[in-house]
Protein backbone atom coordinates (compact mmCIF):
# COMPACT_ATOMS: atom_id res chain seq x y z
CA UNK A 1 0.00 0.00 0.00
CA UNK A 2 1.03 3.82 -0.33
CA UNK A 3 0.88 5.50 3.01
CA UNK A 4 1.05 8.65 4.47
CA UNK A 5 2.52 9.39 7.80
CA UNK A 6 1.24 12.75 9.31
CA UNK A 7 2.14 14.29 12.66
CA UNK A 8 -0.49 15.71 14.60
CA UNK A 9 1.46 16.90 17.92
CA UNK A 10 -2.19 17.65 19.19
CA UNK A 11 -2.01 18.26 23.09
CA UNK A 12 -5.24 20.34 23.68
CA UNK A 13 -7.85 17.92 24.14
CA UNK A 14 -6.90 17.23 27.98
CA UNK A 15 -4.76 19.18 30.85
CA UNK A 16 -2.30 16.58 31.15
CA UNK A 17 0.45 17.60 28.63
CA UNK A 18 3.12 15.24 26.82
CA UNK A 19 1.18 13.53 23.73
CA UNK A 20 2.36 16.77 21.64
CA UNK A 21 5.54 14.77 21.72
CA UNK A 22 4.10 11.48 19.98
CA UNK A 23 4.72 12.08 16.41
CA UNK A 24 8.69 12.25 17.27
CA UNK A 25 8.18 9.40 19.68
CA UNK A 26 6.78 7.47 16.62
CA UNK A 27 9.42 8.42 14.02
CA UNK A 28 12.20 7.58 16.69
CA UNK A 29 10.89 4.33 17.13
CA UNK A 30 11.47 4.04 13.96
CA UNK A 31 7.77 3.99 12.24
CA UNK A 32 8.77 4.79 8.84
CA UNK A 33 11.33 2.07 8.08
CA UNK A 34 9.49 -0.72 9.86
CA UNK A 35 6.29 -0.20 6.87
CA UNK A 36 8.71 0.18 4.49
CA UNK A 37 10.39 -2.81 5.24
CA UNK A 38 7.05 -4.73 4.72
CA UNK A 39 6.99 -3.44 1.29
CA UNK A 40 5.29 -0.63 1.34
CA UNK A 41 5.38 3.37 -0.36
CA UNK A 42 5.72 4.67 2.61
CA UNK A 43 5.65 9.35 2.85
CA UNK A 44 6.16 11.13 5.85
CA UNK A 45 4.10 14.29 5.79
CA UNK A 46 5.80 16.03 8.55
CA UNK A 47 3.63 17.45 11.38
CA UNK A 48 0.91 19.69 10.99
CA UNK A 49 1.07 23.11 11.91
CA UNK A 50 -2.23 24.50 13.92
CA UNK A 51 -3.24 27.90 12.53
CA UNK A 52 -4.45 30.49 13.49
CA UNK A 53 -7.41 29.49 16.32
CA UNK A 54 -11.07 30.73 15.75
CA UNK A 55 -12.95 32.85 18.21
CA UNK A 56 -15.14 30.21 20.22
CA UNK A 57 -16.65 30.09 23.37
CA UNK A 58 -18.91 26.93 24.79
CA UNK A 59 -21.75 27.54 27.42
CA UNK A 60 -20.09 24.34 29.56
CA UNK A 61 -17.13 26.72 31.13
CA UNK A 62 -15.17 23.60 32.25
CA UNK A 63 -14.50 22.77 28.40
CA UNK A 64 -10.85 23.27 27.76
CA UNK A 65 -8.94 24.61 25.13
CA UNK A 66 -11.80 24.64 22.40
CA UNK A 67 -10.36 26.89 19.90
CA UNK A 68 -7.59 24.92 19.64
CA UNK A 69 -8.92 22.07 19.24
CA UNK A 70 -11.26 23.73 16.67
CA UNK A 71 -8.11 24.54 14.69
CA UNK A 72 -6.95 20.67 14.89
CA UNK A 73 -10.17 20.17 13.72
CA UNK A 74 -9.85 22.03 10.95
CA UNK A 75 -6.08 21.31 9.58
CA UNK A 76 -6.17 17.08 10.26
CA UNK A 77 -9.90 17.09 8.54
CA UNK A 78 -8.19 18.89 5.25
CA UNK A 79 -5.02 17.00 5.48
CA UNK A 80 -6.41 13.75 6.43
CA UNK A 81 -8.98 13.96 3.12
CA UNK A 82 -6.34 15.20 0.89
CA UNK A 83 -4.19 11.83 1.65
CA UNK A 84 -7.07 10.01 0.85
CA UNK A 85 -7.85 11.74 -2.07
CA UNK A 86 -4.06 11.28 -3.34
CA UNK A 87 -5.18 7.25 -2.93
CA UNK A 88 -2.77 6.73 0.47
CA UNK A 89 -3.96 5.55 3.85
CA UNK A 90 -3.40 7.93 6.16
CA UNK A 91 -1.80 7.00 9.46
CA UNK A 92 -1.95 10.26 11.91
CA UNK A 93 0.67 9.93 15.02
CA UNK A 94 -0.84 11.55 17.90
CA UNK A 95 -1.42 13.50 19.56
CA UNK A 96 -4.42 12.81 21.79
CA UNK A 97 -7.78 11.36 20.76
CA UNK A 98 -9.44 14.87 20.17
CA UNK A 99 -7.83 14.29 16.32
CA UNK A 100 -10.31 11.94 15.63
CA UNK A 101 -12.66 15.33 15.60
CA UNK A 102 -10.61 16.21 12.85
CA UNK A 103 -9.17 12.67 11.26
CA UNK A 104 -12.35 11.04 11.15
CA UNK A 105 -14.05 14.19 9.80
CA UNK A 106 -11.68 14.39 6.68
CA UNK A 107 -12.83 10.52 6.13
CA UNK A 108 -16.44 10.70 6.28
CA UNK A 109 -15.69 13.84 3.96
CA UNK A 110 -14.00 11.34 1.09
CA UNK A 111 -16.18 8.54 1.85
CA UNK A 112 -19.03 11.17 1.31
CA UNK A 113 -17.04 11.70 -2.45
CA UNK A 114 -16.54 8.15 -3.33
CA UNK A 115 -20.15 7.22 -2.74
CA UNK A 116 -19.23 4.75 0.31
CA UNK A 117 -20.11 4.85 3.44
CA UNK A 118 -18.07 5.00 6.53
CA UNK A 119 -17.56 2.53 9.05
CA UNK A 120 -15.63 3.89 12.57
CA UNK A 121 -13.75 0.77 14.59
CA UNK A 122 -12.82 2.64 18.25
CA UNK A 123 -10.05 0.53 20.05
CA UNK A 124 -10.20 2.45 23.37
CA UNK A 125 -10.75 1.95 27.26
CA UNK A 126 -12.88 4.57 26.90
CA UNK A 127 -16.23 5.11 24.38
CA UNK A 128 -15.50 9.35 24.19
CA UNK A 129 -18.99 9.70 24.04
CA UNK A 130 -19.35 12.90 25.67
CA UNK A 131 -20.61 16.27 23.98
CA UNK A 132 -19.11 19.67 25.07
CA UNK A 133 -22.40 19.97 27.11
CA UNK A 134 -21.76 16.46 29.16
CA UNK A 135 -17.94 16.30 29.49
CA UNK A 136 -17.78 16.42 33.31
CA UNK A 137 -14.08 17.00 32.76
CA UNK A 138 -13.77 19.26 30.12
CA UNK A 139 -11.81 17.32 28.18
CA UNK A 140 -12.46 16.96 24.45
CA UNK A 141 -10.43 13.99 23.95
CA UNK A 142 -13.54 12.41 25.34
CA UNK A 143 -16.04 13.38 22.75
CA UNK A 144 -14.84 12.68 19.44
CA UNK A 145 -17.60 9.25 18.82
CA UNK A 146 -20.21 11.62 19.95
CA UNK A 147 -19.00 13.83 17.33
CA UNK A 148 -18.56 11.44 14.60
CA UNK A 149 -22.61 10.10 15.33
CA UNK A 150 -23.93 13.46 14.42
CA UNK A 151 -25.10 13.96 18.62
CA UNK A 152 -26.37 17.42 19.22
CA UNK A 153 -24.20 20.01 21.32
CA UNK A 154 -21.09 20.51 19.02
CA UNK A 155 -22.42 23.94 17.76
CA UNK A 156 -19.00 25.69 18.00
CA UNK A 157 -18.03 22.66 15.67
CA UNK A 158 -18.40 22.58 11.89
CA UNK A 159 -21.46 20.06 10.98
CA UNK A 160 -19.90 16.27 10.82
CA UNK A 161 -20.38 15.42 6.55
CA UNK A 162 -22.51 12.69 7.50
CA UNK A 163 -22.88 11.73 10.67
CA UNK A 164 -22.09 7.58 11.18
CA UNK A 165 -24.62 5.80 11.63
CA UNK A 166 -24.41 3.84 14.87
CA UNK A 167 -24.58 0.26 13.57
CA UNK A 168 -21.19 1.04 11.48
CA UNK A 169 -19.50 1.93 14.83
CA UNK A 170 -17.83 -0.64 16.93
CA UNK A 171 -16.01 -0.14 20.04
CA UNK A 172 -13.68 -2.69 21.83
CA UNK A 173 -11.86 -2.29 24.88
CA UNK A 174 -14.07 0.21 26.52
CA UNK A 175 -13.98 -0.44 31.06
CA UNK A 176 -14.49 3.19 31.65
CA UNK A 177 -17.79 4.70 30.92
CA UNK A 178 -18.83 7.93 32.70
CA UNK A 179 -23.09 8.11 33.60
CA UNK A 180 -23.86 10.48 30.75
CA UNK A 181 -22.29 8.37 28.45
CA UNK A 182 -23.76 4.83 29.53
CA UNK A 183 -27.09 7.02 28.77
CA UNK A 184 -26.24 7.88 25.71
CA UNK A 185 -24.84 4.70 24.34
CA UNK A 186 -28.40 3.23 25.43
CA UNK A 187 -30.17 5.29 22.85
CA UNK A 188 -27.32 3.90 19.78
CA UNK A 189 -26.86 1.29 17.90
CA UNK A 190 -23.05 1.43 18.82
CA UNK A 191 -21.72 -2.09 19.26
CA UNK A 192 -19.82 -1.56 22.52
CA UNK A 193 -17.73 -4.64 23.45
CA UNK A 194 -16.66 -4.16 26.74
CA UNK A 195 -13.91 -6.37 28.43
CA UNK A 196 -16.77 -8.87 29.55
CA UNK A 197 -17.39 -9.22 25.50
CA UNK A 198 -13.84 -9.74 25.53
CA UNK A 199 -13.67 -12.07 28.09
CA UNK A 200 -16.39 -14.41 27.45
CA UNK A 201 -16.16 -14.46 23.90
CA UNK A 202 -12.65 -13.19 22.77
CA UNK A 203 -11.41 -10.90 20.71
CA UNK A 204 -12.01 -12.57 16.84
CA UNK A 205 -15.34 -13.53 17.04
CA UNK A 206 -16.81 -9.95 17.59
CA UNK A 207 -14.06 -8.42 15.19
CA UNK A 208 -14.71 -11.01 12.67
CA UNK A 209 -18.60 -9.98 12.86
CA UNK A 210 -17.57 -6.22 12.68
CA UNK A 211 -15.60 -6.78 9.36
CA UNK A 212 -18.11 -8.88 7.42
CA UNK A 213 -20.81 -5.53 7.54
CA UNK A 214 -17.40 -3.64 6.29
CA UNK A 215 -16.71 -5.59 3.89
CA UNK A 216 -20.39 -6.27 2.29
CA UNK A 217 -21.20 -2.42 2.47
CA UNK A 218 -18.20 -2.08 0.18
CA UNK A 219 -17.77 0.50 3.27
CA UNK A 220 -14.62 2.47 3.84
CA UNK A 221 -13.14 1.62 7.64
CA UNK A 222 -11.41 3.93 10.26
CA UNK A 223 -9.27 2.44 12.69
CA UNK A 224 -8.64 4.78 16.14
CA UNK A 225 -6.05 3.44 18.13
CA UNK A 226 -5.63 4.47 21.45
CA UNK A 227 -2.47 3.53 23.87
CA UNK A 228 -5.20 3.00 26.71
CA UNK A 229 -6.75 0.36 24.90
CA UNK A 230 -4.16 -1.93 26.11
CA UNK A 231 -3.26 -3.11 29.56
CA UNK A 232 -1.60 -0.55 31.47
CA UNK A 233 1.04 -3.24 32.27
CA UNK A 234 2.44 -2.89 28.44
CA UNK A 235 1.42 0.27 28.13
CA UNK A 236 2.37 2.95 30.49
CA UNK A 237 2.70 6.20 28.35
CA UNK A 238 -0.65 7.35 28.80
CA UNK A 239 -2.64 9.62 30.41
CA UNK A 240 -5.97 7.78 31.46
CA UNK A 241 -5.04 4.34 32.25
CA UNK A 242 -7.07 1.97 32.77
CA UNK A 243 -6.47 -2.00 34.48
CA UNK A 244 -7.60 -4.40 32.96
CA UNK A 245 -7.53 -3.80 29.37
CA UNK A 246 -5.96 -5.90 26.16
CA UNK A 247 -3.09 -8.13 26.30
CA UNK A 248 -0.28 -8.35 24.22
CA UNK A 249 -1.62 -10.92 22.29
CA UNK A 250 -4.96 -9.95 21.93
CA UNK A 251 -3.99 -6.31 20.37
CA UNK A 252 -1.87 -7.96 18.15
CA UNK A 253 -4.34 -10.50 16.93
CA UNK A 254 -6.79 -7.45 15.99
CA UNK A 255 -4.18 -5.67 14.45
CA UNK A 256 -3.43 -8.91 11.84
CA UNK A 257 -6.82 -9.74 11.02
CA UNK A 258 -7.50 -6.49 10.54
CA UNK A 259 -4.76 -6.51 8.11
CA UNK A 260 -6.32 -9.55 6.89
CA UNK A 261 -9.34 -8.24 6.23
CA UNK A 262 -7.76 -5.54 3.71
CA UNK A 263 -10.61 -3.26 4.93
CA UNK A 264 -8.99 -0.81 6.59
CA UNK A 265 -8.58 2.74 4.74
CA UNK A 266 -7.28 5.17 7.59
CA UNK A 267 -5.72 5.00 10.93
CA UNK A 268 -4.79 7.05 14.10
CA UNK A 269 -2.34 6.42 16.71
CA UNK A 270 -3.23 8.21 20.07
CA UNK A 271 -3.04 9.10 23.21
CA UNK A 272 0.64 8.44 23.91
CA UNK A 273 2.69 10.47 26.50
CA UNK A 274 6.07 9.65 25.63
CA UNK A 275 6.96 11.69 28.84
CA UNK A 276 5.06 8.67 31.12
CA UNK A 277 6.74 6.28 29.24
CA UNK A 278 9.32 3.85 29.90
CA UNK A 279 12.49 3.53 27.91
CA UNK A 280 10.48 4.01 24.94
CA UNK A 281 8.56 0.48 25.25
CA UNK A 282 4.73 2.26 24.46
CA UNK A 283 6.06 3.94 21.98
CA UNK A 284 7.60 0.75 20.35
CA UNK A 285 4.68 -1.39 21.00
CA UNK A 286 2.42 1.09 19.26
CA UNK A 287 4.72 0.87 16.43
CA UNK A 288 4.94 -2.67 16.71
CA UNK A 289 1.00 -3.46 16.00
CA UNK A 290 1.13 -0.53 13.91
CA UNK A 291 3.37 -3.31 11.76
CA UNK A 292 0.99 -6.31 12.33
CA UNK A 293 -1.69 -3.43 11.03
CA UNK A 294 0.57 -3.35 7.56
CA UNK A 295 1.14 -7.44 7.38
CA UNK A 296 4.03 -8.16 10.12
CA UNK A 297 3.32 -11.59 11.48
CA UNK A 298 3.93 -12.46 14.83
CA UNK A 299 2.83 -15.64 15.53
CA UNK A 300 4.13 -18.73 13.09
CA UNK A 301 1.12 -19.84 11.76
CA UNK A 302 -1.49 -18.89 9.24
CA UNK A 303 -3.63 -16.55 10.81
CA UNK A 304 -6.34 -17.90 8.38
CA UNK A 305 -6.75 -20.43 11.03
CA UNK A 306 -8.16 -18.36 13.29
CA UNK A 307 -11.13 -17.42 11.00
N1 LIG B 1 -14.64 9.98 30.07
C1 LIG B 1 -13.52 10.68 30.61
C2 LIG B 1 -13.63 12.18 30.32
O1 LIG B 1 -14.51 12.62 29.64
C3 LIG B 1 -12.21 10.12 30.06
C4 LIG B 1 -12.03 10.30 28.59
C5 LIG B 1 -10.73 9.67 28.16
N2 LIG B 1 -10.57 9.77 26.75
C6 LIG B 1 -9.47 9.45 26.11
N3 LIG B 1 -9.44 9.67 24.82
N4 LIG B 1 -8.43 8.96 26.74
O2 LIG B 1 -12.81 12.94 30.77
MN1 LIG C 1 -3.17 20.40 27.39
MN1 LIG D 1 -9.87 7.68 23.55
MN1 LIG E 1 -8.99 6.14 26.20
Amino acid sequence: SRISLIGAPVDSGQRRRGCLMGPIAYRVAGIEPLLAELGHDVTDLGDVALGELPQADCVNPTVDQLPETLGWTHALRQRVAEALESGTIPVVLGGDHSLALGTVTGSAEHAARAGRPLFLLWLDAHSDFHTPLTTESGNLHGTPVAYIAGREGFDAFPPFPLPVPGKNICMFGIRSVDSAEHAALRTTEITVNDMRVLDERGIVAPLREFLDQVRSADAMLHVSLDVDFLDPSIAPAVGTTVPGGATFREAHLVCELLHESGLMTSLDLVELNPFLDERGRTARLMVDLAASLFGKKVFDRPTRSFL
